[in-house]
């Protein structure tokens, strides 16, 4: 089959398509016919070799190059356990775990991260879904249950995680206030934002005010930023580790606001919460651009300026 494998650590170059066998199928696993691929932030940086932090330094070292990069897919069913809730012919999508490799014709998948694509989407839809609305979706189930009316932020609402951190935090009820670049501000309130900030000209941390949820799904802020913004039970979700993150985690046993970090796991059940959410028409994936998948290398150049709106997904099929 082919494949898009990251050939060594390096530039966007080392993205080099290659045939590779396609992969054994294990028991509980489901052989998928990949049609789409999403791409996320970790692909590049996986390829680049994390430098940020020690922790990232040594768990860079479990993945081996050449490898196969991707976490997000959406295809066909074409080999499942004659027991298992599938069948030849399903069309699925679903978020892999780290390093398990995306980029390619065939993938297997544990049947519980796998779900049924729904109804209303295409393949492209449903492969730019799984990481980024999983990450939005487990950093808001931190922290208690969104209700009603609750004050939401969320940093970086324009980008893959923020843009399905908006829309499911508007399903939710939620009131919510997107921060991002001028740019992008008639995009976050395309999304439902009932508010939107732009970083450039606003600090919202002075903002006179007070969230349940501060999500900072860019990972630029931090905890003892936004603190002051955070109602008196509120928590700070951020994507990304660092040394302060760190501290904040060790001293919220002495505070009522918390500080939490998200680490998305896969999960075939919030899909099938995601999936609800698209049905209703509550959640729509917002896609910047296609690229083929032997264009994957330019995919990652215009990922990686940190500026797309919305995700980028790669095509196996016409
Ligand atoms: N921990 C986890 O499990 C997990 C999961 C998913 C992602 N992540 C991490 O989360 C981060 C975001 O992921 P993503 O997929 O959303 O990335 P992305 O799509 O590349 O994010 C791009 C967006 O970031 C915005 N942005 C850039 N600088 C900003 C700033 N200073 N303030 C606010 N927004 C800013 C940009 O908006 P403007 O153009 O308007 O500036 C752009 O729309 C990445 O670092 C990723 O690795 C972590």
């Amino acid at each position: 089959m082919r494949a898009l494998v990251i050939n060594q650590s390096g530039g966007p170059e080392q993205l080099q398509i290659r045939e590779v066998p396609i992969p054994e199928r294990k028991r509980g696993e489901i052989l998928v016919r990949v049609h789409a691929a999403g791409i996320n932030p970790v692909d590049y940086k996986i390829r680049k070799g994390i430098t940020n932090y020690r922790l990232a330094k040594k768990l860079s070292r479990i993945w081996k190059f050449p490898l196969i990069p991707g976490s997000d897919i959406a295809g066909e069913v074409k080999q499942a356990d004659r027991r298992s809730g599938y069948k030849p012919g399903d069309k699925v999508f679903a978020m892999l775990p780290t390093g398990k490799g995306g980029y390619c014709e065939f993938t297997t998948v544990k049947e519980h991260h796998l779900c049924l694509v729904p109804a209303v989407s295409s393949f492209t839809e449903a492969a730019a879904t799984p990481l980024a609305s999983l990450t939005a979706l487990q950093a808001f189930q931190k922290g208690g249950e969104i209700k009603e009316g609750d004050k939401i932020l969320i940093n970086g609402a324009s980008g893959g995680v923020g843009s399905f951190a908006v829309q499911i935090a508007r399903a939710m009820g939620a009131h919510v206030t997107g921060v991002c670049s001028s740019d992008n501000i008639m995009f976050v309130k395309d999304l439902g934002a009932n508010e939107v900030i732009d970083y450039k000209s606003e600090d919202f941390t002075r903002s006179n005010n007070r969230y349940r949820k501060v999500f900072d799904a860019a990972g630029k802020s931090s905890f003892d930023k936004c603190r002051r913004i955070l109602a008196g039970d509120g928590i700070y979700v951020s994507t990304l580790p660092g040394r302060g993150m760190i501290i904040s985690l060790i001293l919220n046993f002495l505070r009522k606001k918390k500080a939490s970090l998200v680490m998305v796991k896969p999960s075939g059940k919030d899909l099938l919460f995601m999936s609800g959410l698209m049905e209703a028409g509550l959640v729509r994936p917002a896609i910047m651009k296609t690229f083929l998948l032997e264009e994957g290398a330019k995919a990652h150049e215009l990922l990686e300026t940190g500026k797309t709106r919305g995700k980028i997904v790669l095509e196996l099929t016409g």
